[in-house]
């Protein structure tokens, strides 16, 4: 059951303000011990009201970075760029967000600079924001397109991975650059935010499979990814639903 686990906000813009507080608290949570704050922030479309609250907080944002959670192999100034995204978000704020993907992406999808980046963010994270797809992938971690051991795995050699979904996304199809689950579970706090009756759907048909991994029977997970983040993420898992 689900529904026991959720965080339920009557209104998208409920969620959002509730989020937003949930991420500057992790943030001043970490300034207070004298680190510099870390987040891995979602694309897509949901998140953006959270980031617009997040970002009108008066923090010292000079001692915060940023990175996408996910990345499409797109220039930076490419309309579906997260980079993009994020960078106008915070465009008032002096938070350094750091890239996974090339400002010219160039013809072959490559890791390059995503492990450069990586490798300038503090460990843990202080704050994880994913959204979740009507597929059931999070970040870009697509059904089918993603070896198990190396994406979906609790513990994994690859902080960071190449996807190419398939079919690709009808609302961004390009190839992808994606945290892994093992990456983005190395974080101090660890949200899932969705909205809509469909995508709830989804996150309880996970719910079992999670249960059937958990109990370590046999579960391709690799066809329902949010089952592994469910499963190996467990009570850390913050998730916040609206209708
Ligand atoms: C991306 C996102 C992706 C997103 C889901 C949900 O790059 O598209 O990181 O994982 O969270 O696709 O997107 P919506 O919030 O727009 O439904």
């Amino acid at each position: 059951m689900i529904e026991d686990r959720l965080i339920e906000h009557p209104c998208p813009d409920c969620l959002a303000r509730a989020i937003a507080a949930d991420i500057r608290s992790a943030i001043d949570s970490t300034h207070q011990q004298g680190n510099r704050a870390s987040l891995a922030l979602a694309g897509g479309g949901t998140p953006m009201p959270i980031y617009r609250r997040l970002g009108e907080f008066d923090l010292d944002w000079s001692r915060v970075s940023a990175i996408p959670g996910d990345e499409r192999w797109v220039d930076a100034d490419h309309p579906a760029s997260n980079y993009q995204a994020l960078k106008s978000c915070f465009a008032q704020t002096t938070m350094e967000l750091l890239p996974l993907v090339p400002a010219q992406a160039g013809p072959e999808p490559n890791l390059e600079q995503a492990r450069a980046s990586l490798d300038q963010l503090m460990k843990p994270f202080s704050a994880v924001l994913l959204g979740m797809g009507g597929d059931g992938h999070f970040a870009s971690l697509f059904p089918n397109a993603v070896s198990p051991a190396v994406g979906l795995a609790p513990e994994s050699n690859e902080d960071v991975l190449l996807v190419t979904p398939d079919p690709l996304p009808t609302e961004a199809p390009y190839p992808r650059v994606s945290l892994s689950l093992a990456r983005l579970l190395r974080t101090d706090k660890l949200i899932l935010a969705i909205t809509g009756q469909a995508k709830l759907d989804v996150l309880e048909l996970a719910a079992q499979s999670a249960a059937h991994l958990a109990a370590r029977q046999e579960v391709d997970i690799s066809r329902l990814p949010i089952a592994a983040l469910l499963a190996h993420a467990g009570s850390r898992l913050e998730i916040h639903w609206s209708p």
